[in-house]
């Protein structure tokens, strides 16, 4: 083990989850880019958002940066999945730090999750501002099925082999 890194940190940077991208222009998208001023480093967090409950359904990053911030990234896409926005808008940076053992030196580099997670969630608002009124997580599974309307586009079936 590497002096400084907890062992749960050095998990997450050499098997870090749910590294990627989405497409940014997605309109169930929402892309948090931040950076850490006192080094430089860079977090790209991504969400895609599920319009009927609401929820997280999926997340991805890409991290510039430290081993602590690699981490935190990896761990906030775990942590988040499945959540409300509103729930991961409460996530605070101690609660990674917390759970990777980070030490006070490297508190700055939780705080790039924190930051991250909550410009993603502003980014998916911002494109989606109707979303925000729509509170379905109390419903419990009642939600009814209006929006079952195909429209077909004409045009004779594209036969793409
Ligand atoms: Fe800057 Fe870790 S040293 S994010």
């Amino acid at each position: 083990q590497r002096r400084g890194y907890h062992e749960k940190v050095l998990d997450h940077y050499n098997n870090p989850r749910n590294v990627g991208s989405f497409q940014k222009g997605d309109q169930d998208v929402g892309t948090g880019l931040v950076g850490a001023p006192a080094c430089g480093d860079v977090m790209k967090l991504q969400i895609r958002v599920n319009k009927d409950n609401g929820r997280i359904d999926d997340v991805v990053f890409k991290t510039f940066g430290c081993g602590s911030a690699i981490a935190s990234s990896s761990y906030l896409t775990e942590l988040v999945r499945g959540m409300t926005l509103e729930e991961a808008g409460k996530i605070k940076n101690t609660d990674v730090a917390k759970e990777l053992c980070l030490p006070p030196v490297k508190l700055h580099c939780s705080m790039l999750a924190e930051d991250a997670i909550k410009s993603a969630i502003s980014n998916y608002y911002t494109k989606n501002p109707n979303s925000r009124a729509t509170d379905l997580s109390g419903t419990g599974g009642v939600i009814p099925d209006v929006k079952v309307e195909i429209e077909q586009t004409g045009g004779s079936p594209a036969a793409a082999v």
